[in-house]
């Protein structure tokens, strides 16, 4: 497969999908951090109308009622105001609800909630408006296929489920959460499951995409390698 990178100029708008868990995170802040770009984890607009939903007592199954909220929602992005573990604060209609979005029942119902075409509108309008100012790096399963489809870089980070679940799994564990690695296994089995053979832009690798399988590999390396497919690569960090 082909990196669609013009020649001669740093790519502004990068697009990395995969499945849960893959490394998308980390390896989009670290690569957005290097390049001086802004990251949107996409992720975690689908989250914000999940809890969202399920704060204001609404059944995630009633896709009139979750679509109607999405379409009015706010969720913005901030630099990290607390030192607790968090990347960025997620705030939604201007409160933080950094944490609030990662609970377990967000998890269980965000794929059924992400699956809905008036939701995936909402939100791709969202994603679209902030990609337009370029020098974005975007994370998540639909950019380089439905989002962005001329994203000058797109990137598709692979690993296999049972290294996605020991990596979800050493990192609850470091927060304390009591899940097991079977139970991890078994959620993220499920949510491939979803996010690949929903109707509406499914999780797939863009025609144009770089993929790249990160099972052996670390964030750093995943970055270098990422940086290598620019026309003009970025020095190393010494
Ligand atoms: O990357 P994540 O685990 O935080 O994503 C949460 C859910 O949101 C995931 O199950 C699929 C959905 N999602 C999506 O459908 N499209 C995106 N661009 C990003 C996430």
């Amino acid at each position: 497969m082909q990196a669609n990178v013009t020649s001669g100029a740093l790519p502004l708008t990068i697009a990395i999908d995969g499945p849960a868990a893959g490394g998308k995170t980390t390896v989009g802040a670290m690569l957005a951090k290097r390049l001086g770009y802004l990251c949107l984890d996409t992720g975690i607009m689908y989250r914000a109308v999940t809890w969202q939903a399920l704060n204001e007592g609404l059944a995630p199954e009633d896709e009139p009622a979750v679509t109607l909220l999405a379409e009015s929602i706010e969720i913005d992005v901030k630099p990290a105001s607390k030192d607790d573990g968090r990347a960025f604060d997620v705030l939604i209609d201007s409160e933080d609800h950094t944490w609030d979005i990662r609970l377990p029942e967000v998890n269980q119902n965000v794929s059924l909630v992400s699956s809905y075409l008036g939701v995936r509108r909402a939100m791709t309008l969202q994603q679209r408006k902030i990609a337009a100012r370029g020098r974005i790096v975007m994370l998540g399963r639909d950019i380089g296929t439905v989002v962005l489809p001329d994203a000058d870089l797109k990137i598709y980070l692979d690993a296999s489920l049972e290294v996605r679940a020991r990596r979800r799994f050493e990192e609850e564990n470091q927060h304390g959460t009591t899940i097991t690695y079977a139970e991890i296994l078994t959620s993220l089995r499920r949510r491939d499951e979803i996010d690949s053979s929903r109707q509406h832009a499914p999780l797939k690798i863009a025609e144009d995409a770089v993929v790249i399988n990160t099972d052996a590999l670390t964030a750093a390396q995943v970055v270098d390698k990422i940086i290598s497919l620019f026309p003009h690569p970025l020095s190393p960090i010494p």
